[in-house]
């Protein structure tokens, strides 16, 4: 077995260079529609989110995997009726979803292919999870949270988002597949930029079903990891384990990082669950992480560190789905330094990535 050589991550000034280019064209398509015009377009991604929703949940990209199909042949493979899959499908195409050859076929664009279930890094699991009616439900209470402060599933469901996933199993192995499918993204943009190599014990706290995990210990062939979250979550996490052949290093135990995390680990990694709680709840989380972590043990959160500012940035929104479900909030790195120290942590750096994802590195203060 060879130990990976130490990865290079791609340099900050090409990452933020791109998303640069990437507002400038943004604002440069803008100029050439009136202001309305650019509002509705805003306003209709609603409906772009419902028909991508269709895409993902009959598995219409699935159907289209081997070649190009009518609407028609697509309505009998998807159990659907004829006329309103071809809406749904011309309107994915006039969005560039598909095209819409002469011969009247849908083919997938590139764009498209990520919507397949089996595509490498794939988006339909996360699609089904924005889609469905629960998560639209609670977007629809956006308006109560804002003028409340409380979220729209406390609102809602009468309980938190936690507690709400444990009472509706359904909905909960769509949340947990949906974060496995963008931990596929993060794994891919960032795992490979932090080198673990020194690292003899890897504890992923919240880790859901152990997709980052499994990447980690896949990178890191002497290392060993545990997986850590709810009782209810790590039960799905066995084959992801098995699948990526690691599961032989790993162990798997439950409880909540509110009452202790698995104890003498020299790397303790966090994705996206930080950014679930309020400062106050995320501190007491950063303690016990505190109080777990061996001598020279380093804390890893991957989360979209927000820039400062109001610069597009992916994060601003996502911000929004922290407000409507768990109640938590994303952060800039001054505010991750801040809580960090709350929690007994000194921030040493953030390291970008190709992605919206930072890996934000911390050392015990
Ligand atoms: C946003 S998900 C992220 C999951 C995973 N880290 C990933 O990126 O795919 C947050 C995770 O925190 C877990 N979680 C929530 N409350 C928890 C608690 N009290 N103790 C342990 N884990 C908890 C959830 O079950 C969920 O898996």
């Amino acid at each position: 077995m060879t130990v990976p050589s130490k990865p290079k991550a791609p340099p900050a000034w090409l990452i933020d260079g791109i998303g640069r280019v990437r507002s400038v064209l943004t604002d440069a398509s803008r100029a050439a529609v009136p202001p309305n015009i650019v509002l509705l377009e805003m306003a209709q991604g609603a409906w772009l989110t419902q028909a991508l929703y269709i895409a993902a949940e009959l598995g219409i990209a699935d159907a289209l995997r081997d070649g190009p199909r009518t609407a028609d042949d697509v309505a009998q493979l998807v159990d659907a009726k004829p006329d309103a899959t071809y809406r749904v499908m011309r309107a994915l195409a006039a969005n560039g979803v598909l095209t819409l050859r002469r011969d009247g076929r849908f083919a997938l664009t590139r764009v498209g292919q990520a919507l397949r279930s089996d595509h490498e890094g794939s988006m339909a699991p996360m699609i089904k999870l924005v889609g469905r009616a629960e998560h639209w439900e609670h977007w629809s209470r956006l308006m109560h949270s804002v003028r409340t402060g409380q979220t729209a599933v406390e609102a809602l469901r009468g309980m938190s988002a936690w507690d709400y996933l444990e009472s509706n199993p359904e909905y909960a192995a769509v949340f947990n597949d949906a974060m496995t499918g963008v931990s596929a993204v993060a794994i891919e943009t960032a795992v490979p930029l932090y080198d673990f190599a020194d690292r003899k014990l890897v504890v992923d706290v919240g880790g859901g079903h152990g997709a980052l995990l499994a990447k980690i210990l896949t990178q890191t062939p002497t290392a060993r990891g545990v997986l850590f979250d709810l009782p209810t979550v790590v039960e799905g996490a066995r084959p992801i384990l098995a699948a990526a052949g690691v599961a032989d290093r790993c162990t798997v135990e439950d409880g909540s990082f509110f009452d202790s995390v698995p104890d003498g680990a020299d790397a303790y990694v966090m994705k996206t669950v930080i950014h679930d709680w309020d400062d106050e709840e995320a501190v007491a989380i950063l303690r016990n992480v505190r109080t777990a972590i061996a001598d020279g043990g380093k804390l890893l959160l991957f989360e979209m560190v927000l820039p400062e500012g109001a610069p597009p940035h992916p994060g601003m929104l996502l911000d929004l789905e922290m407000l409507v479900h768990a109640g938590g909030r994303e952060r800039t790195a001054r505010e991750y330094a801040d809580l960090l120290a709350r929690g007994g942590f000194r921030l040493k750096r953030v390291i970008a990535t190709p992605g919206p994802m930072s890996i934000v590195e911390a050392l015990p203060a």
